[in-house]
């Protein structure tokens, strides 16, 4: 079956099962990504990175987290596909941006979990590191790494970031 499908059909039975406690589509039961006995990639992942996209800010495939969304982000998965030709630099280290050092992966590169945390435990707004009030405060989250451009007026105080990571 389509992966799509199968997450539908979960999506279906999860919200059937604790409708209000959901935070956002991830899976709450943690197993459509992270397979505890079959896993296919690091941080035993469930589903297989997908490394063939180009990156344009690296000019190689794709690799570390942004791989790992990508499995599930892609055209042929049909679930909300993220093209990296479209998409804001990610998967490199920051040239000029001064990036908060808790917001950048381990080996100093910006990745997809720069700006979001995945996690079912993250409340916020399509599960950005930072609380943007429903999507109405998006530019408070780009302030955190682009200070310069943002209306000071609008955003005097940084966004929450979500829990500390472990
Ligand atoms: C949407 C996919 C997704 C879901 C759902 C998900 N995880 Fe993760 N998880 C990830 C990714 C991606 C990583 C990080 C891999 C990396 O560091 O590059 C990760 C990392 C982790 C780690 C390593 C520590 C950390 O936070 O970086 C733990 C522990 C973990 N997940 C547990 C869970 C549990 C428990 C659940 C369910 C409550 C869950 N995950 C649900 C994708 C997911
Ligand atoms: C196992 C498959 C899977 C993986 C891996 C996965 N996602 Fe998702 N993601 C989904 C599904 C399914 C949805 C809901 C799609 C829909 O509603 O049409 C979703 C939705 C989202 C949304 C939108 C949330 C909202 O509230 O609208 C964001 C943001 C997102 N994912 C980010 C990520 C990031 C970042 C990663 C990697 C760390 C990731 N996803 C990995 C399956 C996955
Ligand atoms: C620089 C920050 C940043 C990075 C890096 C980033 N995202 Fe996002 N992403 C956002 C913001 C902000 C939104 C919400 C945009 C809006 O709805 O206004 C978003 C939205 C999304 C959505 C939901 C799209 C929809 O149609 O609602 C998905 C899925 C997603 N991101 C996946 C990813 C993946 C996969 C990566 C890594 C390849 C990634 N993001 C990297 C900031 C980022
Ligand atoms: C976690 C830090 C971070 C966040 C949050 C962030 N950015 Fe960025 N942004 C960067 C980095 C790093 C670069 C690449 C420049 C560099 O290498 O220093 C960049 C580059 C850009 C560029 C130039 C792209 C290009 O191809 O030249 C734009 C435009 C941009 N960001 C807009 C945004 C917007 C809009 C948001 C909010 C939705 C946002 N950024 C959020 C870190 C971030």
């Amino acid at each position: 079956m389509h992966r799509a499908t199968i997450l539908a059909a979960a999506l279906v039975l999860g919200l059937a099962a604790a409708p209000a406690l959901a935070y956002g589509p991830h899976d709450p039961n943690c197993v459509e990504c992270h397979s505890i006995h079959a896993a296919k990639g690091k941080a035993i992942l469930a589903v297989a990175p997908l490394t063939s996209e180009k990156n344009p800010a690296t000019g190689s495939g794709a690799a570390g987290d942004v791989s790992l969304c990508l499995g599930c982000h892609n055209e042929d998965e049909g679930i909300m596909p993220i093209a990296l030709m479209s998409t804001h630099p990610v998967g490199m280290k920051p040239n000029k941006v001064k990036v908060p050092a808790d917001l950048l992966k381990k080996d100093g590169t910006l990745g997809c979990m720069s700006c979001h945390d995945p996690h079912p435990a993250n409340p916020n707004y399509k599960y950005l590191q930072g609380n943007v009030a429903k999507g109405s405060d998006v530019g408070k989250f780009c302030s955190l790494c682009h200070p310069e451009q943002a209306d000071k007026g609008a955003f005097a105080t940084a966004p929450a970031k979500v829990p500390a990571k472990q």
